[in-house]
């Protein structure tokens, strides 16, 4: 006997980060919100999305093959939201943000996000209710000022973290040990 409930197949898992993906629809950009988004390899660094084909942004990636990933703040937190609840099918989401575009032909990323990955789609696979679309990232974009030594800090991104099943947006709590250091047998 354990102490667990099972709850049946589910999506629940935590933490999702919450990111807007960019894309070019119809000569304009869009940005949609999305949780089911991690990072797939190293070599080449590759990152997963999961987007329901009636999405407005499906259009956009397919179409051009490439989207961005754009980590917005917990400032961001209502606009993010906004981009989750609207389509840009029937709401202008291009006055929302300052947007910039980098190496990639058509991919808009939104300035006021303190990091942006531009991707270019190197595998699509249709799972179900989802398709995963796997983005080779071409060029990470992260704001000066959120930088530790070099490296991004998460602290000063300050991301988005999204709780799935209670649907509550959180931020990043407090720093708890050293990753490869505090399991380390020396
Ligand atoms: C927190 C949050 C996370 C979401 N994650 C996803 C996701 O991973 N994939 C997806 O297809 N839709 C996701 N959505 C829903 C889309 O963001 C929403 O349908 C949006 O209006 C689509 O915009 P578009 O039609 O302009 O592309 C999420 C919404 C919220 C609020």
């Amino acid at each position: 006997m354990n102490n667990k409930t099972q709850l049946g197949p589910s999506t629940i898992m935590f933490p999702y980060p919450t990111v807007l993906v960019g894309t070019m629809i119809n000569g304009k950009p869009n940005f949609m919100t999305a949780s089911w988004v991690g990072i797939a390899c190293s070599t080449p660094p590759a990152i997963s999305v999961a987007i329901r084909p009636e999405r407005y942004t499906y259009k956009g990636v397919v179409e051009n093959q490439s989207f961005s990933i754009n980590v917005p703040n917990s400032k961001l937190a209502k606009l993010t939201d906004f981009c989750g609840i609207y389509s840009g099918r029937d709401n202008d989401k291009t006055k929302l943000f300052r947007i910039f575009y980098g190496k990639l032909n058509n991919v808009p990323m939104i300035e006021e996000c303190p990091l942006n990955l531009e991707c270019k789609v190197i595998h699509t696979i249709e799972v179900g209710s989802h398709t995963v679309f796997i983005g080779e990232i071409m060029e990470t974009h992260a704001n000066e000022d959120c930088l530790t030594n070099g490296k991004p800090d998460i602290k000063k991104i300050d991301p988005i973290i999204y709780a799935t099943g209670t649907r509550q947006y959180h931020k990043v709590g407090e720093e708890i040990g050293r990753a490869y250091k505090i399991g380390s047998k020396d």
